[in-house]
C-alpha cells in the first residue's frame, strides 16, 4: 500500500523513520514539504500532485493547525482516500463535518495519534463501546503540564522556572499558552468524548489551565495529602453528557499523582469491564509515529472505525459538580475558609467553578482553582 505524509516535521519524521526500516508492506511514496526544504526524490510541495495520485490509498496528516490541514484531509477524503491524523486542533474542530466525508466516499478516518501519543486510546474506546455503555473517561493527556508540576514537586521550584527550563529543552512550545491554558487538553477531552459518548460533542466546555499554579499551592494541596493534576473529563448518563478540562487535587496515593515527568494516564469507566486505565507516552516523534503506522496498518486490513453523532446526546453541565478550593484574595460567592488564603465551594458545577474563577481573577489575577474529586 502507497501512502502520502503531509508536513515532515517532528511526527512525520517518525512515521517515515517507522515505515522505511520496519514494515514492509506500506510504502511511503510521497511527502508534502515546503518547497525550500525538498530534499529528496519523494518530496512534492505540490498537494495536488499528492490528491491526484491514484496510487497514493492513504494520507497522513501530521502538519498541524487548522489550515490547510482541513482543506486537504477533505480533499483526501473526498478523493476516496483513507485519511490518519495526528491533528486534534483539526479533528476537535471539524470531526463531524470529516465522518460525513468519509462516510460518503467509504473510507477511513483514523486519529489514534491525536490523543495520547504513543497510548492506543482511541482503539480502546472503540472496542470497549461494542460491549458497554462508556460511563465516563478522565486523565492526564498533556505531557508538558504534567512535566511542569512534576519537577515543581520534586525540585521545589515555582510555575515559571520550571517553564523556562521546559522550553529551554524543547519540552514546552515558545508560545507555552496551549498546553498552561487547557486548550490541548480541550481538543483531546471533544475527540475522546465524541468517540466514546457518539456525540459530536461541544466546543463550549469549561476549560481551566495551570497558569497560576505556585509552589505554595502544591505544599497547600500537599497538607491535605493531595496533588494537582490538569485532567479532561468526561461523564455520560440517561441520554445526557458532560466534560470539562481543569486542575484537579487528587489524592498522593492515586496512580495519576504518581505519574512522572511528561507521561499521560487515561481512565475509561464502563459497565461490565468496570475501570481501565492506559499509561505511556502522550507524545514523542516516534510513539507518535507508532500510533499513525497502527493506524496505516489497520486501513490496509481493511478495519475503518464508524463514529456515530446522530445519538443526539444532550449536554448538561450539571453532571459534573465537584467540590473547590480557590487560593485567593477576592471574594467567593457561597464559600468558606479552607486554609488562610484560600477558600473553599461545595458541590458546584465546573460550568460554576469556570464563572467563580473568572471573577476572582478580575480582583486577584494569581487566583489559583482545583477541583476536589471524591474518590471512590
Ligand atoms: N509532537 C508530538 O509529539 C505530537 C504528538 C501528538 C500529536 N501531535 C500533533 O501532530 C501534528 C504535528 O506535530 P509536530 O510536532 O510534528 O509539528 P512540527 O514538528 O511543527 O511538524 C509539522 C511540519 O509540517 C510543516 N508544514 C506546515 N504546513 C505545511 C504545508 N502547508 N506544507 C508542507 N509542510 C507544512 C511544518 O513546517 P514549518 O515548521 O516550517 O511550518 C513542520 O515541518 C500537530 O497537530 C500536533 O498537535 C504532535
Amino acid at each position: 500500500m502507497k501512502i502520502a505524509v503531509l508536513g515532515y516535521g517532528t511526527v512525520g519524521r517518525g512515521v517515515v523513520k517507522i515505515i522505511d526500516e520496519q514494515v514492509a508492506d506500506v510504502e511511503v511514496s510521497r511527502i508534502l514539504e515546503l518547497p525550500d526544504r525538498i530534499s529528496e526524490s519523494r518530496m512534492t510541495s505540490s498537494y495536488v500532485d499528492i490528491v491526484n495520485d491514484s496510487q497514493v490509498e492513504v494520507v497522513v496528516e501530521c502538519m498541524g493547525g487548522l489550515e490547510p490541514a482541513h482543506t486537504y484531509i477533505l480533499a483526501a477524503l473526498n478523493a476516496g482516500k483513507h485519511v490518519v491524523t495526528s491533528n486534534k486542533a483539526v479533528v476537535a474542530e471539524y470531526f463531524a463535518e470529516f465522518v460525513e466525508a468519509a462516510n460518503a466516499h467509504g473510507v477511513g478516518l483514523l486519529i489514534e495519534a491525536s490523543v495520547g501519543g504513543g497510548i492506543p486510546w482511541i482503539a480502546s474506546i472503540i472496542k470497549a463501546r461494542r460491549i458497554d455503555a462508556i460511563s465516563s473517561f478522565s486523565g492526564i493527556m498533556n505531557g508538558t503540564t504534567n512535566y511542569i508540576v512534576y519537577k515543581m514537586l520534586k525540585d521545589g521550584s515555582d510555575f515559571s522556572e520550571v517553564l523556562s527550563k521546559a522550553q529551554e529543552m524543547g519540552y514546552a512550545e515558545r508560545d507555552p499558552s496551549a498546553d498552561i491554558d487547557g486548550i490541548d487538553v480541550r481538543n483531546k477531552t471533544v475527540i475522546t468524548a465524541s468517540v466514546a459518548f457518539d456525540v459530536a460533542c461541544t466546543k463550549e466546555l469549561p476549560v481551566t489551565g495551570i497558569r497560576t499554579l505556585s509552589k505554595h499551592d502544591l505544599a497547600l494541596f500537599g497538607s491535605h495529602e493531595r496533588t494537582v493534576k490538569l485532567l479532561g473529563r468526561g461523564v455520560q448518563r440517561d441520554g445526557r453528557y458532560a466534560v470539562a478540562v481543569e486542575p484537579v487535587a487528587v489524592s498522593t496515593s492515586s496512580l495519576e499523582a504518581n505519574v512522572p515527568s511528561n507521561f499521560n494516564l487515561v481512565t475509561l469507566d464502563a459497565d461490565t469491564v468496570g475501570e481501565l486505565k492506559f499509561y505511556g507516552q502522550g507524545a514523542g516523534s516516534l510513539p507518535t509515529g507508532n500510533a499513525i503506522v497502527q493506524d496505516v496498518l489497520d486501513c490496509t486490513a481493511g478495519i475503518r472505525p464508524r463514529y456515530d453523532f446522530s445519538r443526539g446526546l444532550e449536554y448538561d453541565p450539571g453532571l459534573l459538580r465537584s467540590d473547590y478550593v480557590f487560593r485567593t484574595e477576592a471574594d467567593v460567592e457561597g464559600s468558606r475558609l479552607f486554609e488562610p488564603g484560600a477558600v473553599l465551594v461545595s458541590d458546584i458545577t465546573s460550568e460554576r467553578a469556570r464563572g467563580l474563577l473568572d471573577e476572582a481573577l478580575r480582583t486577584d489575577p494569581t487566583t489559583f482553582m482545583a477541583a476536589i474529586v471524591k474518590e471512590s
